[in-house]
């Protein structure tokens, strides 16, 4: 598969890239032992990585969280929700399972919760966790952060979660789900790329995507979401992205420089981005 854009001046097709080892942040060949992508390339700064299809994509991703557990030795990681998460934390509670790997030493950090949803609601992300993924594995509960949609001031509940992210030492490894008007986390297209940990009231496009999850109720119209600023930050961040939905999107993020237009475009500008995709998401950007 070669990048439409560049298809002159890209690396030959079919050639694989090393994993990324770079920094203090050391993910090697060992630590994840998935199968092999069809693509491994640096673009535009961005370690891109193109699997046969999502299971490929979820098993990758699943071990890249196994391998920033046991990277450090209290980890801190940044955590997503959304469908394609799903899969993801199944196969990570399954992997941790097999592999005697505990959560126990480490601290999570969720990148968005709507405002007005208590915990548990359904729909709240703090349901989402607890459902998909910290009722399955040894996760401490005092170690869970997501930001607090039911404070009386959500924007202070969105100061106070930025601070607790840096009084933490920040995030090792950051997992970002992608929307398909390029969003990260909640931040939709224009937010800027220093910003913090803010209130966000979401766009149309979001409201469509995630209406689904509703169904006869109206959705929450804000959320607290870290910010661009604070994603950067963290030191590893992973964006996984799968589906023909995302197809047009993952074309516009190497089409274009980096542009707050599409938020995930920040990501060119991250010493340690990797990007995750399956053969569908790639199909527009990547041609065989
Ligand atoms: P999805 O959501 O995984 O459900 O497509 C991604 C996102 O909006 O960040």
């Amino acid at each position: 598969m070669r990048l439409r854009r560049t298809l002159k001046n890209i690396a030959k097709s079919g050639q694989l890239a090393k994993v990324l080892v770079s920094g203090k942040w050391h993910i090697t060949d060992a630590m994840i032992k998935t199968a092999q992508p069809v693509v491994a390339r640096k673009i535009d700064g961005l370690e891109v990585f193109i699997y046969k299809d999502a299971q490929q994509v979820t098993e990758r991703a699943a071990n890249e969280m196994i391998a920033a557990l046991k990277a450090a030795p209290e980890p801190k990681l940044g955590l997503a929700t959304g469908g394609t998460f799903e899969p993801i934390y199944a196969a990570v509670a399954e992997l941790a399972g097999k592999r005697d790997c505990s959560f126990s030493r480490a601290t999570t950090f969720n990148l968005d919760e709507y405002v007005g949803l208590p915990p548990e609601d359904p729909q709240s992300y703090h349901h989402y966790m607890h459902h998909h993924f910290f009722s399955k594995v040894d996760m401490p509960t005092d170690r869970e952060f997501l930001p607090d949609g039911m404070q009386v001031d959500p924007k202070r509940a969105a100061a106070e979660y930025d601070d607790l992210i840096g009084k933490n030492g920040g995030i090792d490894v950051q997992f970002l789900g992608l929307g398909v008007n390029g969003h990260i986390g909640f931040n939709e297209p224009k937010t800027p790329f220093d910003s913090r940990t803010h209130v966000v009231e979401l766009t149309e496009s979001t409201l469509q995507a995630n209406s689904r999850y509703f169904q006869d109720r109206k959705m929450p119209t804000e959320a607290i979401t870290m910010g661009i600023g604070t994603i950067l930050e963290s030191r590893r961040v992973v964006l996984v992205a799968t589906g023909a939905a995302k197809a047009p999107i993952i074309r516009k993020i190497f089409e274009v420089e980096m542009t707050e237009e599409i938020p995930a475009t920040a990501l060119k500008g991250h010493p340690n981005a990797v990007i995750l995709l399956d053969a569908a998401s790639a199909s527009e950007a990547f041609e065989r």
